[in-house]
């Protein structure tokens, strides 16, 4: 491949070369794609400030988050089924984040269990945790994930129930069974050889990791959407929340906060952080945009707990916007899981090494020289959020 690569690359590279019912789950919303569309234009609303003739030739992007040096204010998000994109995937991508000094955060629905993905990478990686209706498993994984050095946990409070996906039914992903017969369709393509061999499925089950001491080994992925569709929890409360904090020493990040109701609740009860984020606008379709919805939160709660935000960061500037809107760091999904599928760890490394360029640059170009410096100041007025 020849770079630089832009976001469009990535994904048009992508979608070449995924089965097209792949390539529309990593990129689709819910419903109509209408939170998806805003939350990256609400990024590239944010107008920020030239300022010149400030000595920029140092540039430091490095922040600290819970305890934790990054090289610059990014993590991968936990993309579930990610695996899938590249021969065990999420290894790949543990291994590209760690060479660029930015976390890995891995799904609980990875193809790749903890333990694998930890005897394959160097470094500790964090870990991102559905509660699933089942409370041993819930247990297990936990003590899973601190045995294998999971330094922060996030938990994901913004999929109560799956937002319907209209799209991954057009594909064939989901769908009521029998219908139209898309698990049989979806089954033919996994075990299709070159594709099966690919994602490192011969002579393999199609395992989902994290699930297999639940399902008693045998979790291919269909009978993985109707173990999620049966133990998904929509009953889970901020009574639940404690029962994780009071079973999770380490940071805790709520994943999914869009009202600042919900922030101060969560610093009420101890989180450590919360992630502005609706899912890559994956579940509820009619949010605003993940960073209209980040000022309110960064100000009624930024002084009590870290404020992270994801959704439509494309490259290093957007990380810069998010910043300037008050988040602390930045989170990307669809960027990293684009770059693995077309071209594996030394694309999303390179994609990484090309947002810290970016970022760079941004840092430089407003007159501030380091990351954890960029705030509010920067910005050039109110947005022009719809
Ligand atoms: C996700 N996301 C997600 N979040 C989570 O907490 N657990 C998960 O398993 C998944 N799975 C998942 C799969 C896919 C294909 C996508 C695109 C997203 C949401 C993800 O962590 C993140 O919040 C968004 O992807 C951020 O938006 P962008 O960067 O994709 O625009």
């Amino acid at each position: 491949m020849v770079w630089p690569h832009s976001f469009t690359d990535l994904r048009d590279a992508a979608r070449r070369r995924l089965p097209r019912f792949l390539f529309d789950y990593v990129d689709g919303g819910s419903f109509d794609q209408v939170a998806l569309a805003r939350n990256a234009a609400a990024v590239r609303a944010v107008a920020l400030r030239q300022r010149v003739l400030n000595d920029v030739s140092e540039a430091d992007l490095s922040t600290d988050l819970f305890g934790h040096r990054l090289d610059m204010p990014l993590m991968l998000a936990p993309v579930g089924m990610g695996g899938m994109l590249r021969r065990r995937g999420e290894i790949q991508a543990a291994r590209a984040a760690q060479a660029n000094g930015v976390p890995f955060v891995m799904s609980t629905v990875a193809l790749c269990s903890i333990d694998e993905v930890m005897n394959a990478t160097p470094a500790p990686f964090w870990f991102q945790l559905y509660v699933a209706k089942d409370r041993g498993f819930v247990m297990d994984l936990l003590t899973r994930a601190k045995g294998a050095g999971c330094p922060v946990l996030f938990m994901t409070v913004d999929l109560p129930v799956p937002g319907p996906r209209w799209r991954d039914q057009r594909s064939g992903l989901s769908g009521p069974p029998g219908l139209t017969g898309q698990w049989r369709r979806w089954t033919q393509i996994l075990s299709h050889p070159h594709w099966a061999l690919d994602v490192g499925l011969r002579g393999k089950p199609h395992t989902l990791g994290n699930l297999v001491p639940i399902m008693k080994g045998n979790v291919r992925l269909n009978d993985f959407l109707s173990w999620s569709g049966r133990n998904f929890d929509p009953s889970v409360t901020w009574k639940d929340l404690e029962f994780i904090r009071s079973h999770w020493d380490g940071p805790l990040v709520l994943k999914g906060i869009m009202d600042p109701e919900d922030a101060r609740r969560a610093a009420d009860i101890g989180a450590d952080g919360l992630v502005v984020s609706n899912h890559g606008g994956r579940q509820l379709d009619a949010t605003t945009g993940t960073a209209e919805a980040l000022p309110a939160i960064a100000a009624a709660v930024g002084e009590r707990l870290t404020v992270l935000a994801d959704g439509g960061v494309r490259n290093g500037l957007d990380i810069l916007r998010m910043l300037a809107l008050g988040a602390k760091g930045v989170m990307i999904g669809r960027p990293w899981a684009f770059a693995l599928a077309a071209g594996g760890e030394e694309a999303v490394s390179r994609m990484l090494a090309q947002m810290a360029t970016e970022l760079r640059a941004g840092l430089a170009l407003t007159g501030c020289g380091r990351a954890r410096d960029a705030g509010p100041h920067l910005l050039a007025g109110p947005p022009a959020w719809p």
